[in-house]
């Protein structure tokens, strides 16, 4: 029909906005056609596109004038039986005053962007506006997407509660499950599930509008959303039927959407709402510390110690470094109603020790406010513990100068000191159990003032009550992913200032605050990126490539990005795809022209369509493509889910002080590392490795129900074993529904998998992760010297020149194998591979042909299972990859 034309149009003109363009092939039959059809495609195209964008221009101003009405007409009002409290509480948000001009906006222009601070009522407001205007009364309904899933979830339920309405009308739905009804009239939505309705219905019927919120996070679901609705948009307008988009964002900066000449023919308006935000005193050290852990200790003391009440916002960069500071001011200040996470269990069960303690604690500062210090310097403050105080002295940062500029705003405030007032101190990071990190929101105990340790996550998407005070050490963790090798690192960084200024904006939501900034002023400004980087520039994109493939949008580098992703990223990706065989390269038997960069005109396979439909790597997308033989599926699918969860295995903190506790953590750690080894077993059940105990834990979980008590037990981190039984469940739906006759179910009671299956296993994963083989380098002879001794047990592999070395926490790192798969490097100490299997030699000439290359030419396809004899032969000698192993001659059964 003339309509799935007109959106084939647009999907392949995503990726045209060069004069000089090439038609992409409109559909299916074509892409699958002889390259002789595509080179007569290519030449007519040109042509084609101008004449037929010359008709649409026409076509399209003549709809607009038919269609005028539907954007001029006039708001209507459907009133809603809003509780008085609801209604009051409503009337205080700032966005309320801005009703009038937001709707306007959205009347005039399809695309409208919104900035206002966190808590100014954006989520929460703005579907109500748009539903009261009517904007779910005609033929769409109102969609909102999120880039975190609580958000879509409690962003529901509170709206459906301000609106009272029920939840069959403010819904939700999020990867694994929603209540959305036919009556829906406001569907909250995590953005990739959004990105997967457009794979299936590109013109987004179902909506009246789009709010894409939390822009400003800039997840790549959110950035490719918005790329896509750019095209969508005025499409719908052409038939009529237009779809507003409202881009909602806490910060302002916008200019990748505004001033981003690929995106939005023109520039939509950005309206600002004005916050409830009250003045926050901002303090930067006068030097910037090299222990800057040490310096946020120091400084929370001092707050606590000089400062008016008012509860303390800290941030620092990781769960450890969290971990660490609260136990460090549980210690100082101790709280008998310290409750935030499992160390204080211990600390109730000791109380009356505990509360002993504190006291001393107290009169011990009591005494020493008392003493005749100089001036207010915390680094003469001696109630410090000996060891921490020698901790605490190996920072070069804090000297009086630095600390004189505080001094001053303390010295105003010193009648107000509390003295000795208990802390209140609790933790919150993102892998933290979702109870805990809801008792950041409770008031303090009575007499406590009430410290959150935090990492970023309370920068903009939590909304913590009650902070006056802001430190912020300036420092942020990101996992940063090379491009080239896949190696990834974990590296502390200054954050932007952005991030830096939402930080300080946290202590100014209920008063007057004070944030007070671990680093010069130098260094915020020479130092500090002005943003912080999207996260479409900072991992890999070929789950993203092979979607945008799956749409037919062939030139993924034209797309439109808000920001596109490295180039180099790209043609890895693309690298990627083709050698997993999910994407075939076009070869243009007549085009003369020299190739651009990253102009490579690959096209999705069938084997690529199948892998696209598994919301997984792509890499484990082949394995599942793969699994359909011996019964293997439900193995694979375990496997599969327990790879896409990060983190699976809690990784206890190393404690730094008393002999005890590292005894204790030590005899943890074994006892755990035990049970991993007992669930990978011996013989072939060994040689599956890290996959192995990954299996034997999914089914162990299930066969109990998954309960916390057992995940603790046996070192497996509760809220990851959730997610993984949910992914399980939604991969075996989806294998269903893929592979016709594939017959999975979750079974509680999964058997392990026999001999013969395990090595299929191991041959499936080597499917997937071929580029990643390492081999073991041999041992350093006798007599070497240091640098070769350093060698020992290290490893080889295809994407990097360093030599790489077995984790410590594998089961295979006793073991050595001669060759082993790995699922990813990550560098600490080492460059260690982590996710270990053993895998034989000979497999690589079968399983990974295409980083090999071949003494004599390779039959064309591949050497296949011989159904007469029942083998695969291939005699011939191989290198793999440029490591140049030679590789024995295949033989296989
Ligand atoms: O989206 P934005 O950050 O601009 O604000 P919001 O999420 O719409 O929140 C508006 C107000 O409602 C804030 O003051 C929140 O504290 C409050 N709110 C709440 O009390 N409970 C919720 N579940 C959500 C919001
Ligand atoms: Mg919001």
């Amino acid at each position: 029909s003339s309509d799935e034309e007109d959106i084939q149009k647009t999907i392949n003109s995503v990726c045209i906005v060069t004069e000089e363009t090439e038609k992409s092939d409109p559909s299916d039959q074509q892409i699958q056609s002889a390259n002789t059809e595509a080179v007569t495609c290519v030449k007519e195209s040109a042509n084609s596109i101008k004449e037929i964008e010359k008709k649409e221009v026409k076509k399209d101003t003549a709809k607009v004038k038919e269609n005028e009405h539907v954007d001029s007409k006039p708001a209507v009002n459907i009133p809603l039986d809003r509780k008085p409290t609801v209604q009051a509480a409503r009337l205080k948000l700032p966005i309320l005053s801005e009703e009038q001009s937001i709707m306007e906006a959205i009347h005039d222009s399809p695309v409208v962007i919104l900035c206002g601070e966190t808590g100014s009522g954006k989520t929460t407001q703005v579907p109500q506006f748009l539903y009261e205007a009517g904007f779910a009364h005609g033929t769409g309904i109102i969609g909102v997407t999120e880039p975190r899933r609580v958000a879509a979830i409690s962003m529901s339920y509170r709206v459906a509660e301000e609106m009272n309405l029920s939840s069959r009308m403010v819904s939700y739905q999020i990867r694994y499950e929603g209540n959305v009804t036919d009556d829906t009239k406001i569907k909250f939505m995590t953005d990739g599930v959004l990105l997967k309705e457009v794979q299936k219905d590109f013109l987004l019927t179902k909506y009246s509008v789009i709010i894409i919120d939390e822009a400003h996070e800039r997840s790549v679901y959110t950035d490719i959303l918005i790329g896509l609705l750019s095209r969508i948009v005025p499409l719908r307008h052409k038939k009529g039927n237009p779809l507003k988009l409202v881009i909602m964002s806490a910060t302002l900066r916008v200019e990748d959407f505004t001033e981003n000449q690929r995106l939005f023919r023109e520039t939509p308006p950005v309206i600002k709402v004005d916050s409830r935000q009250f003045p926050v005193s901002i303090h930067f050290n006068k030097r910037t510390p090299d222990d800057y852990l040490g310096e946020t200790f120091r400084k929370i003391c001092k707050i606590h110690r000089m400062l008016p009440e008012g509860g303390i916002l800290v941030f620092v960069t990781g769960q450890q470094e969290v971990h660490t500071l609260c136990k460090k001011l549980r210690k100082m200040f101790p709280a008998t109603q310290n409750t935030g996470d499992s160390l204080e269990k211990k600390e109730e069960g000791i109380a009356p020790n505990s509360m002993k303690k504190g006291r001393r604690g107290r009169k011990k500062q009591n005494s020493e406010s008392k003493a005749p210090l100089p001036k207010i310097d915390l680094d003469n403050y001696s109630i410090l513990p000996l060891d921490e105080e020698a901790d605490l002295h190996v920072t070069h940062g804090s000297d009086s100068e630095e600390t004189s500029e505080d001094e001053e705003d303390m010295e105003e405030i010193e009648a107000d000191v509390t003295g000795g007032q208990p802390m209140y101190v609790l933790p919150l990071y993102s892998l933290l159990a979702a109870d805990k990190q809801r008792k950041v929101f409770n008031p303090p105990p009575e007499g406590c003032r009430l410290c959150i340790v935090s990492t970023n996550v309370a920068e903009t998407s939590l909304t913590i009550p009650n902070i006056r005070y802001v430190v912020d050490t300036g420092k942020v963790k990101t996992k940063f992913y090379d491009k080239v090798t896949g190696v990834s690192t974990f590296k502390v960084t200054w954050t932007s200032k952005a991030s830096a200024n939402q930080r300080a904006g946290r202590a100014g939501r209920t008063g007057p605050g004070h944030c007070y900034r671990l680093y010069s002023s130098a260094v915020f400004n020479d130092e500090f990126e002005k943003f912080s980087p999207p996260e479409i520039t900072r991992r890999p994109v070929d789950d993203l490539i092979l979607q945008m493939k799956d749409m037919n949008i062939d030139k993924v580098i034209n797309f439109p990005y808000p920001t596109p992703p490295d180039e180099e990223a790209l043609k890895a990706a693309e690298k990627l795809l083709i050698s997993l065989g999910a994407l075939e390269e076009v070869k243009k038997t007549s085009g003369k022209k020299e190739k651009q960069p990253g102009d490579s005109s690959s096209r999705i396979s069938p084997l690529g369509r199948a892998m696209a439909c598994f919301p997984v790597s792509p890499r484990y997308g082949k394995m599942l493509s793969l699994g359909h033989q011996h019964d293997l599926l439900p193995y694979v699918i375990a496997i599969v889910s327990a790879l896409s969860v990060q983190e699976l295995f809690i990784e206890y903190e190393k404690p730094h002080n008393s002999e005890e506790e590292k005894e204790e953590f030590k005899q943890k750690r074994i006892r755990i590392m035990q049970q991993r080894k007992t669930w990978a077993g011996s013989g072939h059940s060994l040689l599956l490795g890290d996959l192995m105990a990954l299996l034997k834990a999914v089914g162990a979980c299930e066969y109990i129900g998954c309960s916390p008590q057992f995940c603790d037990k046996h070192g497996l981190r509760y809220k990851a074993m959730v997610e993984v039984r949910k992914l399980r469940a939604q991969l075996t739906n989806t294998v269903n529904s893929v592979i016709p006759d594939a017959n999975v179910f979750v079974d509680p009671k999964m058997q392990p998998p026999t001999d013969l299956q395990a090595k299929l296993l191991r041959q499936i994963v080597l499917a997937g992760l071929a580029d990643r083989v390492a081999r073991r380098v041999p041992d350093p002879p006798p007599g070497a010297d240091e640098s070769q001794k350093k060698l020992k047990n290290s490893y080889q592999c295809m994407a990097l020149e360093d030599h790489v070395f077995i984790h410590p926490h594998s089961v295979l790192y006793k073991e050595k194998p001669d060759y082993v798969l790995y699922q990813e490097i990550v560098e600490t100490s080492k460059l260690y591979m982590k996710g270990i299997t053993v895998i034989e030699p000979e497999w690589l000439s079968t399983y990974a042909p295409q980083h090999c290359t071949f003494s004599k030419p390779l039959e064309d396809p591949p050497p296949r299972y011989n159904a007469k004899t029942g083998t695969v032969v291939c005699h011939m000698t191989a290198l793999y990859g440029r490591c140049s192993w030679q590789l024995p001659a295949v033989e296989l059964e």
